[in-house]
């Protein structure tokens, strides 16, 4: 028989359709050296047992206990890891303010290693507790702390994509919070790109360097072409907000005489490993063309409540053939779990659907179509994150990371109501969606190995 790394049995859920998510039932999972999963055996195969007999009594047998599941790790596309120092508060005003009051300032401070050290430990550790094992990351205009971010994610495991900021224009960012020149952001985002590729080396579950332009009112149109052009030159990630709110949508449009959609596209930033925050005014053109880019879409639900003044028409955008996955936007939206932002973009899309002002009548009040289901949040917090990252992680299939959470969902201070021995997988599904605490989430695994437990 092959040797196996690590063999898993348990129960697991993992999206067999955007819609559809697939129960499977005491299986096996084989994980090899490289941490992915070899071989998948349901109970009726006749080498399970055979398995089951060989790794009984081996260190490297995990079998879940009653009432445990596994479930895919969550990828975060939105993390502002700066923000994380300010979360739960300032959502008081509008975007343009919340960035020059509160935002810039608290960034500004990543200028200090230790600072950023503090900050930036803690918070990969609190994504990793959430269940989060892949996380898409804004740094800041800091070339070292950037990296240092990526280094504390190769260090504690986490998947990490990480971008060094880019704000150059003089006339739109202010003096103490910007890059020095275009010349010194390009130089600068160079540098990262190729010290990140060294580090990831020396990891196993992966960092990447992404080129990150903050937004196109932060950037000069140089700046935006070379980035382009960077990351074509490296064949790296690209990712920035788009079409987010009223103010940011009516800029882009005077400044670029079109949707930022098109303006990103001629500035050559719109491609397979793309990935853009928020997009909820996206016109049908702008999102044929990312469905045609492969650019994929970072849906932020919780923090589009405070800072994109509208809903996000997530299940027409997805109807379009985008891929789509899910962002905590730490700290536009208050809360680093994924859990969180899957509930609300069921909850946002239905009151879409319905309308939310009780003056007008029922026909007039929503726009139809809109509601998306908790699986289809789970499918996009999952499978639907790893396919927008061109990365193989978010489903428990064979040749898939292992980047697993399990979910005990009968502990002394947070069990779920499950009264029935019997009650339907799905069901249970349905609770963990919606009712895991951190305390439920007891052990998190990367690339087959154990990074959080509890
Ligand atoms: N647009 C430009 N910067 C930001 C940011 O930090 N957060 C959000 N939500 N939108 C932005
Ligand atoms: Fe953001």
């Amino acid at each position: 028989m092959k040797e196996y790394a690590q063999v898993f049995q348990g129960t697991a859920f993992t999206s067999k359709s955007p819609k559809e998510v697939q129960v499977l039932q005491n299986y096996l999972f084989c994980i090899n050296e490289g941490g992915l999963i070899e071989k998948t055996v349901s109970p009726e195969e006749p080498e399970y047992q055979e398995i089951i007999e060989a790794y009984l009594n081996k260190d490297n047998f995990h079998r879940l206990s009653k009432g445990q599941f596994f479930l895919p790790g969550f990828i975060d596309l939105h993390v502002h890891a700066p923000q994380w120092a300010q979360s739960g508060t300032a959502l008081d005003i509008p975007l343009n303010d919340w960035l020059n009051t509160y935002t810039f300032p608290l960034e500004s401070k990543f200028s200090d290693l230790q600072f950023a050290e503090t900050v930036y430990r803690d918070l990969v550790s609190h994504l990793l507790a959430n269940g989060t094992t892949t996380v898409l990351y804004f740094a800041s205009v800091h070339k070292e702390s950037s990296l240092l971010l990526a280094e504390i994610c190769a260090k504690k495991g986490q998947r990490g994509l990480v971008g060094k900021v880019v704000m150059d224009d003089p006339n739109l960012n202010p003096d103490y919070y910007r890059d020095e020149s275009t010349e010194a952001a390009l130089k600068d985002t160079e540098e990262f790109i190729m010290a990140v590729k060294e580090l990831a080396k020396t990891t196993k579950q992966g960092v990447y360097p992404v080129v990150t332009p903050r937004f196109i009112p932060s950037c000069t149109d140089e700046a935006l072409i070379g980035l382009g052009e960077l990351a074509s030159k490296y064949d790296t990630h690209i990712q920035s907000h788009c079409s987010e709110g009223d103010w940011e949508h009516s800029y882009v449009k005077e400044r670029c005489g079109k949707n930022d959609a098109f303006a990103l596209h001629d500035f050559g930033l719109l491609r397979d490993k793309s990935v853009m925050a928020h997009c909820s005014f996206l016109s049908d053109d702008d999102a044929e063309l990312f469905a045609k880019t492969g650019t994929a879409i970072g849906h932020c639900p919780l923090s589009n409540a405070y800072l994109a003044n509208g809903v996000t028409p997530i299940a027409h955008l997805h109807s379009k053939g985008i891929d789509i996955g899910l962002g905590t936007d730490v700290s536009g939206g208050f809360s680093p779990s994924i859990y969180d932002n899957a509930k609300q973009a069921v909850i946002s899309s239905r009151m879409l659907e319905d309308g939310v002002n009780t003056y007008l009548p029922t026909e007039e009040r929503g726009v139809p179509n809109s509601r998306i289901t908790i699986n289809e949040a789970f499918f996009f917090a999952t499978a639907g994150g790893g396919e927008s990252l061109s990365l193989p992680v978010g489903r428990l299939q064979e040749n898939y990371a292992w980047d697993v959470q399990i979910i005990h969902t009968s502990i002394d201070t947070a069990t779920l109501p499950i009264f029935n021995e019997e009650e339907d997988l799905l069901d249970v599904f349905q609770k963990i969606m919606y009712l895991t605490r951190p305390e439920n989430i007891r052990e998190v695994w990367v690339q087959g190995e154990l990074v959080h437990s509890r």
